[in-house]
Order: structure tokens, then sequence, then C-alpha cells
């Protein structure tokens, strides 16, 4: 079979990728964590992980089964850089739920007509219902960073954007919705090295795009379309979480106990949550 994008990564990589990220990949050995800043060397061990996701996963239930029988509603916003692991972490997140209950919510680019509406109308259709959660794999921040990016959209569309995200989410949080905002971050050599192991294994290829083999060459575009939006987009009502996630399982921890932490259920156990690693999981400010 041949590859969706035959070898585009690896030509990449072995050509335009710059040489200090080719050399943080091309050295490190199998278990490191490639970016130096990142405040751990190795990966949490899977049995530790294993462990500690057990738990969490009995919290997750008990805050479904309440959330069900009281009628609230869950919003999870999964952003991040491509390869950041959001999908790993939903389907973390998901496994012991209902998918009836906990959607997946992924929209692919908008159609003509979707483009002539309103920009936050095919994200409303998605808003949970009572006893729902939904899961939103990408999001309205969409028009904060990849389109803006790509072009995709003009400078007043994504003007209209920041003038109005407010506002669109304070009324989601007024009605009472519980809105967690997400966001995933990876450093540029991991990223690469993620895109590489997609592209090398057959059951991994359907996660690559041409907007990702074409984004490879815009990290810096990137990185400046979320300063701007974690800058413009913090607010109190809907303050974003960052989570360092060159370490996809403590980066899926962390996920998991900020969205327990936002929710109130019979049978919350702090000791058992435990404290959220603020070593790679806070503010804005872990970005930069
Ligand atoms: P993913 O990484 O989520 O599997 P892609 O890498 O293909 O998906 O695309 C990234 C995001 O950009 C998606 O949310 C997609 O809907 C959006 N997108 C792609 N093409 C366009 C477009 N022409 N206009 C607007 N959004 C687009
Ligand atoms: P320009 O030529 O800079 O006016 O941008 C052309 C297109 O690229 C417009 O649709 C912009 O939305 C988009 N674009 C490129 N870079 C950016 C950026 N940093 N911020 C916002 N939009 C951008
Ligand atoms: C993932 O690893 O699931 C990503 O965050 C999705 C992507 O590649 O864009």
């Amino acid at each position: 079979m041949d590859l969706p994008f035959d070898g585009a990564i690896s030509r990449y990589f072995k050509k335009d990728a710059p040489k200090e990220v080719r050399k943080v990949i091309e050295e490190a050995g199998k278990d490191d964590i490639l970016s130096k800043t990142y405040p751990y060397r190795e990966e949490m061990k899977r049995k530790d992980y294993e462990a500690r996701m057990e738990q969490l996963q009995l919290q997750l239930v008990r805050m479904h089964y309440d959330l069900k029988a009281k009628g609230k509603r869950l919003i999870v916003v999964f952003e991040g850089r491509d390869a950041a692991g959001k999908g790993g972490t939903i389907e973390a997140m998901r496994l012991n739920l209902n998918p009836r209950v906990a959607r997946i919510v992924a929209l692919s680019k908008p159609t003509e007509r979707e483009a002539g509406q309103w920009y936050f109308q095919r994200y409303i259709d998605q808003l949970p219902a009572a006893g729902e959660i939904s899961l939103f794999d990408r999001s309205w921040y969409n028009r904060a960073i990849v389109e803006p990016v790509f072009g995709f959209c003009n400078l007043e569309q994504k003007a209209k954007f920041f003038r109005q995200v407010p506002d669109f989410e304070k009324m989601i949080v007024d009605e009472g919705i519980v809105l967690v905002k997400l966001w995933l971050e990876v450093d540029r050599a991991e990223q690469l090295k993620r895109f590489l192991d997609r592209e090398g294994d057959p059951l991994k290829q359907w996660k690559l795009s041409q907007i990702d083999i074409d984004g490879l060459a815009k990290w810096k575009e990137y990185s400046a379309a979320i300063a701007e939006t974690m800058e413009k987009t913090h607010f109190s009502h809907a303050p974003w979480t960052v989570i360092l996630s060159d370490d996809k399982l403590r980066a899926r921890i962390a996920a998991i106990q900020t969205v327990l932490n936002a929710m109130e259920f019979p049978g919350k156990d702090a000791g058992v949550i435990g404290t959220v690693d603020g070593k790679i999981c806070g503010g804005p400010g872990l970005i930069g």
C-alpha cells in the first residue's frame, strides 16, 4: 500500500527540518523525552500510569453517574498542536463512559453552507444537553489558530472571532454548562518524531493530514497564533489549562484530573484525584 503522503515527513526530516531539531531526534535514546526543558527525562512507567489511571477512571465513572442523574452538562475543549495527543487523551477520558453520554465532536472543515453561517453556529449544534458531555477534538479555536496560519480566514474574520469569543463562552458558562479548555503542548522535535512514527506505521497513518505536513514549516506562525490566543482568551470565566504533553501518559493524567476538579459529585475523593502536577500543568505561563 502506498503511504498517503508518500514519505513527505521523512523527506522533510532529512532535508528541510532545522538542523538542531534533527539533531535532537537523531541523538535521542529510545526512552528519552526529547525536550531539554521538559521537567522529566523519561516517560512515566506504564505500570504506574495504569494504576493511577484506574483510580481516576473510577472517579470519572462517579462523575458521569452524577452528571446523568442531575442533568448536568460538561464541555471539554481539546486544543493543541498537531500530534500533541488530543486523540489519545480523549480516548482515555472516554474509556469507561457511555458513548451516547460522552460524545466526541470532531468537525471537519466547514461546508460551503456552514461557511455562510455565523462562525459559532455549527459548534452550538454540538453543545451538550442535560446529562451529556461534549468532548471537542478541536473547536471554535480553529479560527484563532489553524485558519489564520493557513490563510483559511481573513484578518477581519479572525478579529471578529476574538471580539465574540468572550461573550460566547460567557453565555455557555452563565447557562450553567461547565466549560474546560485544555491546551496540549508539544515540543518541535517531539512533534516531528510523532509524525515520523505515524508515517512509518500503517495503523497510524490515518492520523496524518496535509495540514500536518504543510504545518511542519509553520512552527513559528503557529507559536505566534498560540501566544495571541492565550493572551486574548484566557478569561476568568473560561480559563485555559495548559498541559505540557511531551510525556503523553503524564499529560493524560493531568487532563483527567483537571476535568474531575472542575466538577462536583458525590464520592468525589480529592485524595484519589490527587494534586495536579504543576510542573506540566497550569496556566498559559507554562508555554513560552
Ligand atoms: P486533524 O489534525 O484534526 O485530524 P487536519 O490536520 O486535517 O485534522 O486539519 C486541522 C483542522 O483544520 C481541522 O479542524 C480542519 O477541520 C481544519 N481545516 C482544514 N482545512 C480547512 C479549511 N479549508 N478551512 C477551514 N478549516 C480547515
Ligand atoms: P496577509 O497577506 O498578511 O494580509 O494575510 C493573508 C492571509 O493569511 C489572511 O487571510 C490572513 O488571515 C492570513 N494570515 C497569515 N498570517 C497570519 C497571522 N499571523 N495572523 C492572522 N492571519 C494571518
Ligand atoms: C493527536 O495526537 O491526536 C493530535 O493532537 C491530533 C493531530 O495530529 O492533529
